[in-house]
């Protein structure tokens, strides 16, 4: 195309542009085409699933409530002498089921000469209110990851400057008798372009949860989960 081939086109006939283009906009207008967003709806996620209350609210005082009165573990423990640990059914306290794996014993946990203490690995007292450091005792690794912000949760402030930081321990969220969690019910995964055909429930509910070892029904009843675990144990083996 020359210069003079194009001035001479451009000339005559720019004005027919606007023109096309409003002819366009009309034509559109009138014949709407029926457009669908591959998006699907953004997803709502439900209050419970935003919900920072604590699951557990643990006493981090030697009290214990019976019907009649609170009073201070050494109160009772101080009266008797503890037996030796035997298989023996409890008076007392019978409600706990302990459920914590191959760690049965309560004296793993509780001080046997002063019940208003914990006991650490070498036989000394640790303080009530500190039971991180009891499970520190037995899970070191998760115990590193929690001082850390991996395990457990997180709040406050991640800038030490602008304010503390704020973090869960152990026993606001794990039963110390019963540690494992029951199931629990993901929130909604967000809704976006790439992923298609989303699933009503997610993986974790279909399949139970990996980390349950202590409840081998789910194994039994899940065959997913027997393969999780797997995967889990040859990822520990490299
Ligand atoms: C009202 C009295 C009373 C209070 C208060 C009390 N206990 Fe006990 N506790 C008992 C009795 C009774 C037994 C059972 C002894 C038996 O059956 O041989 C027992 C048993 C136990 C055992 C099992 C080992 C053992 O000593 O036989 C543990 C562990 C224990 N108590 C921890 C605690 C802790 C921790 C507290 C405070 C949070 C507490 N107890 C408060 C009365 C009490
Ligand atoms: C893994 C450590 C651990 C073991 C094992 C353990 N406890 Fe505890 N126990 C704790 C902790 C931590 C608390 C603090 C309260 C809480 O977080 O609920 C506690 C609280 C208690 C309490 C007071 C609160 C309540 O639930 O009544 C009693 C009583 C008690 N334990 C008795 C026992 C007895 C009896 C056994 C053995 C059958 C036992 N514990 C085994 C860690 C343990
Ligand atoms: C005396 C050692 C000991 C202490 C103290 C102890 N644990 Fe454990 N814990 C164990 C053992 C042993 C298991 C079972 C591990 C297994 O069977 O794979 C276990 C299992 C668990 C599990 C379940 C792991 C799973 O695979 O599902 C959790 C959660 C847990 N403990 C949390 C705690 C918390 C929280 C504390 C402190 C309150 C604590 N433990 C204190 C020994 C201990
Ligand atoms: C904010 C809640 C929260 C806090 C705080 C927390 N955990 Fe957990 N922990 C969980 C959840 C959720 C799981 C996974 C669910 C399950 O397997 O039961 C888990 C899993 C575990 C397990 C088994 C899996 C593994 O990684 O070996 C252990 C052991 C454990 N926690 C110990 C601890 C100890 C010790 C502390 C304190 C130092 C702690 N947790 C603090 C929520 C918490």
């Amino acid at each position: 195309m020359t210069n003079g081939q194009r001035s001479s086109w451009g000339s005559g006939s720019t004005f027919l542009i606007p023109i096309a283009f409003l002819l366009l906009a009309v034509v559109l207008f009138l014949v709407p085409s029926d457009f669908h967003s591959p998006a699907p709806e953004a997803t709502v996620v439900p209050d419970w699933a935003s919900d920072t209350t604590p699951v557990r609210q643990p006493s981090l005082t030697p009290h214990f409530t019976t019907t009649a009165a609170t009073y201070e573990c050494i109160e009772c423990h101080n009266l008797f002498k503890s037996p030796p640990e035997t298989e023996r059914k409890l008076t007392q306290h019978s409600n706990i089921d302990l459920q914590h794996g191959t760690n049965t014993r309560c004296f793993n946990c509780h001080h046997s000469q002063n019940r208003n203490t914990f006991v650490n690995e070498s036989g000394n007292s640790i303080d009530y209110g500190s039971p991180q450091l009891l499970c520190q005792k037995c899970h070191g690794l998760v115990y590193r990851d929690w001082q850390n912000g991996v395990h457990g949760r997180s709040g406050g402030f991640w800038l030490a400057s602008a304010g503390e930081t704020s973090r869960l321990i152990c026993t606001e969220c794990h039963d110390p008798h019963h540690p494992p969690f029951a199931p629990m019910l993901a929130a909604p995964r967000p809704n976006t372009i790439r992923t298609d055909s989303p699933l009503q429930q997610s993986d974790h509910q279909i399949a139970g949860n990996p980390l349950h070892r202590l409840q081998p029904q789910h194994l039994s009843e899940e065959p997913a989960v027997k393969n999780q675990m797997k995967t889990t144990e040859e990822e520990k083996g490299k």
